[in-house]
C-alpha cells in the first residue's frame, strides 16, 4: 500500500525562542529529481545522479522505474545510478504501480507509459486518488492509449499504451508542467513531432533535461506570452551525468520562517533558480523581504545561486496573478508571511491550489483563521490581513495528507503567541525528509 496510507499521525509545532541562525542545506529538487529518473529510465547507458531528494514521492518513482525493468540504485557514496532500457523498453510489470501521494510521479509516469505497448494498473494514497487525471488522460487518449479511471478521472486507473503513438499539437487547458510534460514524453515514443501550447510559462525542467540527454525540442515564444513547445519522436537518449539544484520550493520555508523570526538571518546555498520557479523571491521582495542573492552560476544545466535571508519588516501587496505558475506549490507558505505582513496580502488566479495534495486554500483558510488570523477566499483567490506580532496561534490544524500545509503551519508556529500544533508531521516526508533537523539546526525549537 501507499507509504502514509496506515501511518499513525504524528503530531508536531514549534518555537523560536530566538532569532534563526546558520546555513540551511536544503534537499535536491523534487521536479528535477522525478525527471532524472524517469529520463534515466528511458536512456541508453547509465545516468549518474547527484544531489537526488531522497523523498518519499521521488522514491516513489525509483520503485516504479524498478517494476518497470530499469536498474535505479543509491551506491555508498550517495550518488544514484539508473540504468536505462532505452526508449520504448519498459516492460510490463507485474503487480500495481503505487505513486504514493506524487502527482508529479503519476502523471509524468501516465505520458511515458502511453508510449510503451504495454498494460499498466497505477494508484497512490488517499490524497493522490481523490486528485483529478483527466487533464492528463484525455490528451495521452488522443494520442492513442486506452485508459480506463475510476469515476470522475481518479486513479487507480489502468493504461494501455499506443502503438503506434500518435503525435499531437496540444493546447494546455490549464497552465500545468505536469500535463506539458506528460504530453511531451508520450510524444517521445511517436514518429512525429508532438506539440504543447502553454499560455503562461510553467517549469522547464522536462525540455532541459530531454536537450540533456540528447532529444531534440524547440520553444517558440508566442506574441502576448505563453510558448509553443515540441518535440522530435524516436530520438537516441543518452545517459548523461545530472547535478540536482536545492529545491527552492522546499527553502521557501526556511525562507519565509528567516523572514518573520525577529533578528533571524540565514544562509541557503545552492538554491535553484529556474526563472519558473522564482516568483515567491520575487513576491517576498516586493513585500520588502530582504533577500540577498549571490554567486548566480549554472550547475547541470539550472541556474542556481545562494541566498541569504534576513528578518524583514514585510508589508501586504497584491501579487501579481501572471506570476502563479512560477510559484503555484509556495501560495500556502507565502500565505503565512502574509499573516505575519503590514497590511492584506492578495492571491488572485489561484485555483488550481484547490486540487493539489488537498485544497490548499480551503486547508491554509481555515488554519489561518483558527489561530487567529482573518482571511477571505473565493473560488480562485485569497485575502490575508496581517497581523504582525500578534497572531493567538494556540488552535490544532489538519494537514489532510499535504506537505506543504504541514510545513507551513511549523513556521506560523515559531511566531505565534502559542504554539499551532500540526496534526500530523507524516507527509513531509514526501518532500523534505530532513525538514525537522534542518529547522532545529537553524535554532527552531
Ligand atoms: C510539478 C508541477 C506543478 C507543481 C508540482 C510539481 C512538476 O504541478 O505543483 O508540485 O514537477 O511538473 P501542476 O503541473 O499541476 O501545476
Amino acid at each position: 500500500m501507499s507509504a502514509s496510507a496506515n501511518a499513525v499521525a504524528e503530531p508536531i509545532s514549534a518555537r523560536a525562542e530566538g532569532p534563526l541562525s546558520g546555513t540551511a542545506r536544503v534537499p535536491g529538487d523534487k521536479s528535477i529529481s522525478h525527471r532524472s529518473v524517469m529520463l534515466g529510465g528511458l536512456a541508453v547507458g547509465e545516468t549518474r545522479i547527484t544531489g537526488l531528494l531522497e523523498g518519499e514521492d521521488v522514491l516513489a518513482t525509483a520503485a516504479a522505474l524498478r517494476q518497470l525493468g530499469a536498474s535505479v540504485e543509491r551506491d555508498p557514496a550517495g550518488t544514484w545510478r539508473v540504468s536505462g532500457v532505452g526508449l520504448g523498453g519498459l516492460a510490463e510489470p507485474a503487480d500495481i504501480l503505487d505513486m504514493g501521494n506524487s502527482g508529479t510521479a503519476a502523471r509524468l509516469l501516465l505520458g511515458i507509459l502511453a508510449g510503451h505497448p504495454i498494460r499498466c494498473f497505477m494508484t497512490g494514497d488517499a490524497s493522490l486518488r481523490s486528485r483529478p487525471m483527466k487533464r492528463v488522460t484525455d490528451p495521452l487518449c488522443a494520442m492513442g492509449a486506452r485508459i480506463e479511471c475510476r469515476e470522475g478521472g481518479r486513479l487507480p486507473l489502468m493504461i494501455e499504451g499506443a502503438e503506434p503513438v500518435l503525435p499531437i499539437t496540444y493546447e494546455l487547458p490549464v497552465p500545468s508542467a505536469q500535463v506539458k510534460s506528460a504530453v511531451l514524453l508520450a510524444g517521445l515514443m511517436s514518429r512525429g513531432e508532438t506539440a504543447v501550447i502553454e499560455s503562461v510559462d510553467t517549469r522547464d525542467h522536462t525540455e532541459r533535461m530531454l536537450t540533456h540527454f540528447g532529444g531534440t525540442v524547440t520553444r517558440e515564444a508566442i506574441a502576448g506570452g505563453g510558448a509553443r513547445i515540441a518535440v522530435l519522436g524516436e530520438p537516441e537518449l543518452t545517459a548523461a551525468d545530472i547535478l540536482v539544484p536545492a529545491d527552492p520550493s522546499s527553502a521557501a520555508f526556511p525562507m519565509v520562517a528567516a523572514l518573520i523570526v525577529p533578528g533571524s538571518e540565514v544562509e541557503m546555498p545552492n538554491i535553484g533558480m529556474n526563472p519558473t520557479r522564482t516568483g515567491l523571491i520575487a513576491t517576498l521582495r516586493d513585500m520588502g523581504g530582504d533577500i540577498e542573492i549571490s554567486n548566480e552560476r549554472i550547475a547541470g544545466g539550472e541556474p542556481v545561486a545562494d541566498l541569504t535571508v534576513r528578518h524583514s519588516a514585510l508589508k501586504g501587496i497584491e501579487v501579481p496573478p501572471e506570476r502563479a505558475a512560477s510559484m503555484i506549490d509556495e501560495y500556502p507558505v507565502l500565505s503565512v508571511a502574509a499573516a505575519c505582513a503590514e497590511g492584506r496580502t492578495v492571491m488572485r488566479g489561484v485555483g488550481e491550489l484547490r486540487v493539489k495534495e488537498c485544497d490548499r486554500i480551503a486547508a491554509m483558510k481555515d488554519g489561518l483563521i483558527a489561530n487567529g488570523v482573518t482571511v477571505e477566499d473565493g473560488p480562485d483567490w485569497m485575502i490575508v490581513e496581517g497581523r504582525p506580532g500578534d497572531i493567538a496561534g494556540g488552535a490544532p490544524v489538519a494537514t489532510h495528507l499535504d506537505h506543504r500545509i504541514a510545513m507551513s503551519f511549523y513556521v506560523l508556529s515559531l511566531v505565534a503567541k502559542k504554539p499551532v500544533t500540526v496534526d500530523d508531521a507524516a507527509p513531509i516526508r514526501t518532500s523534505f525528509p530532513n525538514f525537522l533537523e534542518l529547522m532545529r539546526g537553524i535554532g527552531a525549537q
